[in-house]
């Protein structure tokens, strides 16, 4: 039901009985839930968020559009911090060899892995790379998503490190959704520079990385430590030249074994260190200092059929925030749902279902910066919510396979997707 009036208050819309959960952390409520709430935008921005029968006003008189939610539940627009979804080709066939027994790191030593992709990327045009990946955002922004990051990391070389950069801010601005940018150029070193690590850092240090910058094609800036990547000393370089361009930073850290990455990359502010499997005490304590996020990657563990878990609980203990990302790519997580990496989370990972949303809200807007902003439904952050058709904010992380959305609210206003 949609009533248009003058409002008194000037909001420009409020949707009432609605079941909010706001993940705000000054709600001690499970979920940050405000049952028969309202909330109300304003040029873009949440402007009223608050129990139905507080109003001091009827609806009508307080904003020009009245929607009625009908006791759906509401909670913040989801956010995916971590993708490789722009990239070409497949990698099916070594899902089949894994399926006999390879592992990731026997599969990337013998040349495929990570540079069969940057093969595939490299030959693929800009429209192939759009129209792909648009195809596997779709199911994203389908479940509620508004922000997603995405790397580069397949090129590995200049014309093709900026043609995927390229190709994610063209989605940003034919899609529903806020695309953030991450400078992935460390992410393997490529078949001609074989042997040559250093020299390809300095190529990316150089060259790569600066002239996406000039472009203003990077938000952030990641790397991949890890024996079959990067070392921390080498890490540490590509983090000096982001930080000489006042570029927050981030690691792929700990995913195969503990090389130190996280302390790292804590140590030098960075806003989240991602996978983290192997991740000891020494880094779990220099990521609750730093305020570093740890994103969770079930999709990847799932993929790889890991069994070292991050460690969730040590975590909670140290107060580390942590976040759950898709990590969208075609070699260890082809994964296109947010809900279901939502539901692994809990399965694998033994986080609650209020974790989880908080996860792939709240805490996946601090692994981008962006908390001031999004990732809870707090007067003055940006209005990006979602409606769902479900009994329990629980049930997102319950149900697999399975989208309950009922519309998503971007900048205030419905999207059609
Ligand atoms: O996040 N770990 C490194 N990078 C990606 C996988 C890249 C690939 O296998 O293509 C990840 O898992
Ligand atoms: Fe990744």
């Amino acid at each position: 039901m949609v009533a248009s009036t003058t409002a008194d208050e000037g909001w420009d819309a409020i949707w009432v009985d609605a079941s909010l959960a706001t993940l705000d952390p000054g709600n001690r409520a499970p979920f940050g839930r405000i049952e028969d709430g309202v909330i109300a935008v304003k040029a873009g921005l949440i402007a009223h968020v608050g129990a139905g029968d507080e109003l001091p006003m009827p609806a009508e008189r307080m904003a020009a559009v009245v929607h009625d939610a009908e006791g759906a539940w509401l909670t913040p627009a989801l956010i995916d911090c971590h993708t490789h979804i722009v990239h070409g080709g497949h990698r099916a066939c070594e899902f089949d060899l894994r399926l006999q027994g390879a592992s990731y790191a026997d599969i990337s030593q013998s040349g495929g892995g990570i540079r069969s992709t940057v093969m595939a990327t490299r030959a693929a045009s800009f429209d192939e790379l759009f129209e792909t990946a648009a195809r596997r955002l779709g199911p994203l922004v389908s479940e509620g998503v508004t922000v997603v990051e995405i790397k580069s990391g397949y090129g590995l070389d200049l014309d093709t490190e900026l043609k995927m950069l390229e190709v994610a801010r063209a989605l940003g601005r034919r899609m529903p959704v806020k695309v953030v940018t991450t400078f992935l150029g460390a992410h393997a070193v490529p078949s001609e520079f074989e042997g040559g690590a250093d020299r390809y850092i300095d190529f990316v240090c150089d060259e790569v990385l600066p002239a996406a910058v000039e472009r203003g094609l990077v938000d952030q800036v990641d790397a991949f430590c890890e024996g079959i990547a990067f070392t921390p000393q080498q890490v540490g370089r590509v983090f000096d030249v982001a930080h000489m361009f006042n570029l927050p930073i981030k690691l792929h850290a700990e995913q195969l074994s503990d090389l130190g990455g996280s302390i790292l990359a804590a140590n030098a502010g960075a806003l989240s260190c991602d996978h983290l499997e192997f991740v000891g005490a020494e880094g779990i304590g220099a990521m609750a200092r730093a305020g570093t996020v740890a994103v969770l990657l079930p999709g990847a563990f799932f993929t790889l059929g890991e069994t070292v878990k991050p460690p969730i609980a040590a975590f909670r203990k140290a107060g580390v925030r942590m976040a759950v990302a898709t990590d969208c790519n075609p070699g260890s997580s082809p994964v296109t749902s947010l809900l279901t990496t939502m539901n692994m989370a809990c399965v694998l990972f033994g986080l609650t279902p209020e974790e989880a949303l908080a996860g792939a809200t709240r805490e996946a807007a601090h692994a981008l910066g962006l908390a001031a902003e999004r990732g809870t439904l707090t007067v003055g952050k940006a209005a990006d919510f979602v409606l769902w058709r479900i009994q329990d904010p629980a049930e997102l992380s319950y149900r697999i396979g399975f989208n309950p959305r009922i519309e998503v609210i971007r900048a205030g206003a419905p999207t059609l997707i």
